[in-house]
């Protein structure tokens, strides 16, 4: 299993403060953000990692994570994103060279968790596999994908609705996913949203058409750190704890 982070975009909800360089290399607690998700792969056992990179400060990432070896990354790549706002599934475009017809795990290189999803990398096979959180707060749930349910078997997604008035569940998609190689020719499918967005969710709402969507709930901590509030009970959080 390979393993992608997602760090192109403009973090433009964090300005200023991502005037001065990519979100994905501010502070959280004692780290670089992006040393969570790197070690949130590393853990599970993946150790292959393309960084998919785009926007003006595209060259900090190199100065700060080199060849990864010090996170314990075998073999580290980047690819650069041409349309720093493409959104999530044109990011992931990025990879198919990189994946070479395998599996993937990918994360947003804006999300920390302390969850470990060893077991679900090394159980994967095929199809995809989301993780989802659960999230009690019905206007905080609005800023995320929410899964919509199977009446009877609730095992079952039948839709994930991007950004809903009304949540329909409890459960949030996080940035965490595990794809097979169809994903590439999922996403050349799909068009560019309403808000000029390449949608991982409509790549996700295609598994479920294709009946090979599955999902686990992520235990533990799992929060975004894209807006001043996520930034900063992020960095509550990990400070707690001690950093990684
Ligand atoms: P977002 O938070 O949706 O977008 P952003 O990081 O550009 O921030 P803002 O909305 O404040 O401008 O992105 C979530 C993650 O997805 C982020 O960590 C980086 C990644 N991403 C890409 O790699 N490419 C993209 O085109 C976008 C939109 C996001």
């Amino acid at each position: 299993m390979k393993g992608i982070i997602l760090a192109g975009g403009l973090g433009t909800r964090l300005y200023p403060l991502t005037y001065a360089t990519n979100k994905h290399l501010l502070p959280v607690y004692n780290s670089p953000m992006i040393f969570y998700p790197i070690r949130t792969l590393v853990s599970a056992g993946i150790r292959e990692i393309l960084i998919v990179i785009s926007g003006p400060y595209a060259g900090h990432f190199i100065r700060v994570l080199k060849n990864g070896k010090e996170l314990g990354v075998k073999h580290l790549e980047y690819a650069y994103q041409e349309k720093p706002d493409g959104g999530i599934a044109d990011a992931l475009s990025q990879a198919e060279d990189f994946a070479d017809k395998g599996p993937i795990t990918v994360i947003l290189g804006d999300n920390t968790t302390d969850a470990d999803i060893a077991p679900e990398v090394s159980k994967f096979k095929q199809g995809a596999t989301i993780f989802l959180k659960r999230i009690k707060n019905k206007e905080q749930i609005r800023r995320f994908g929410v899964a919509v349910f199977d009446a009877k078997n609730p095992e079952i997604i039948t839709d994930i609705e991007e950004k809903p008035k009304t949540a329909k569940s409890e459960f949030a998609a996080t940035g965490l996913y595990i794809y097979d190689s169809k994903v590439f020719a999922y996403v050349r499918s799909c068009r560019p949203s309403d808000r000029g967005e390449i949608e991982i969710t409509d790549v996700n709402n295609l598994y479920i058409k294709n009946k090979t969507l599955k999902w686990v709930e992520l235990k533990g901590f799992w929060s975004d750190a894209g807006t001043f509030e996520t930034l900063y009970l992020t960095n509550v959080y990990w400070a707690n704890k001690g950093g990684i």
